[in-house]
């Protein structure tokens, strides 16, 4: 039998219009762009307008790798959309910007494993085509971050931005997807997390009813550079490949710092890395497809190359995908 692969044949993205400097957060915040940059190479990041959600920029990123594809909505069999700030509790964000799209009647749902929303889907994607379940298939990772910052906290608003990738996969029998690898260790949740919701309630006497981003930022980045490093090593394992045989390498864009350690634990010079965290901030789930889209449209990543995929964040979950573009 011949081996199905779940090739991507289109990228896209999108990102809120307003743009927020370092030297505009220096204006309300006590920071310093120096610090910003210093710490996580961050200039700028990109914030919804009120009332822009994280549907309409998926739908947006959406429309735009269908187009890329040429495939029509109608043709979609799935809908997996990475998200952990969805618009509403239900229905799923994949299922509104199904409507949105024109795609009604596929399989559509959502996947919250925080940064690694994307990757995690890519991962499950891949799967549904692999098994023969799915054709033709739309991944989005998409956030509204900024809704979760309270600004006032410069431990946490300086790092965080909105934005969306996506990205249409369809069953081929070239390569494809060689290999994902999704892990999680909800033991160390309270390092990075968003701790009130539905089920345990809100916060009715503290702003935004308690809902705002909690992070141990230097315990964060020493567990990430390490859980990375594995992560690599596992998946070029399970795609039996070297490093050197990586063309590009398309990180999780949270920290200037922590890709750089990944990039010399793969022994690849950043010229062979992908880095928008500059522009975009750390988008979660949103990050690794502005990433790759962004690598596509500027004629940097072109077919036929290996790209290494990968993310980190709360939880803990982490996640990568090793494919031929
Ligand atoms: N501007 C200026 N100073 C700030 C600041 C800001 N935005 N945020 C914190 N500081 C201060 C702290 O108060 C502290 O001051 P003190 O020494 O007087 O106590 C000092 O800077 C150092 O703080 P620390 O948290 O130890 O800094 P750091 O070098 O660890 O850098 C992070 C902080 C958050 C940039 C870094 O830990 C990090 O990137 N962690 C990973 C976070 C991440 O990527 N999370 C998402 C994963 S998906």
């Amino acid at each position: 039998m011949t081996q199905i692969y779940a090739r991507i044949v289109g990228t896209g993205s999108a990102l809120p219009e307003r743009v927020l400097t370092n030297a505009d957060l220096e204006k309300f915040v006590d920071t310093s762009d120096e610090w910003i940059r210093e710490r996580t190479g961050i200039r700028q990041r990109h914030v919804a307008a009120e009332g822009e959600t994280t549907g309409d920029l998926s739908t947006l990123a959406a429309q735009r790798a269908l187009d890329a594809a040429g495939v029509k909505a109608s043709e979609l069999d799935l809908i997996v959309l990475g998200t952990t700030t969805p618009d509403i509790i239900f229905p799923s964000t994949a299922c509104l910007v199904q409507h949105r799209l024109g795609a009604n009647g596929c399989a559509a749902f959502d996947v919250n494993a925080a940064c690694s929303g994307f990757v995690y889907a890519l991962g499950v994607a891949d799967k549904f085509i692999r098994s023969g379940q799915s054709k033709k298939v739309l991944v989005i990772g998409a956030e509204t971050l900024t809704r979760m910052v309270r600004w006032e906290e410069r431990e946490t608003c300086v790092l965080f931005g909105d934005g969306a990738g996506a990205v249409v996969l369809e069953a081929s029998s070239e390569p494809g997807i060689y290999a994902t690898c999704l892990h999680a260790d909800g033991g160390y949740k309270e390092l990075l997390w968003n701790p009130v919701g539905v089920s345990v309630g809100f916060k009715d006497d503290e702003p935004n009813h308690g809902v705002r981003i909690r992070m141990a930022g230097r315990e964060v980045f020493k567990v990430a550079v390490k859980t990375l490093d594995s992560l690599v090593e596992e998946t070029l394992k399970a795609a039996g490949m070297e490093a050197s045989q990586l063309d590009w390498l398309i990180p999780h864009q949270a920290n200037l710092r922590i890709i750089e350690a990944t990039a010399k634990r793969l022994n690849m010079p950043m010229e062979q890395v992908i880095v928008t965290v500059d522009k975009h901030a750390n988008t979660s789930a949103g990050s690794v497809p502005l990433a790759l889209d962004f690598a596509v449209r500027s004629g940097k990543v072109k077919r036929g190359q290996n790209l290494l995929l990968e993310a980190f964040g709360g939880g803990f979950t982490w996640a990568s995908a090793l494919l031929r573009y």
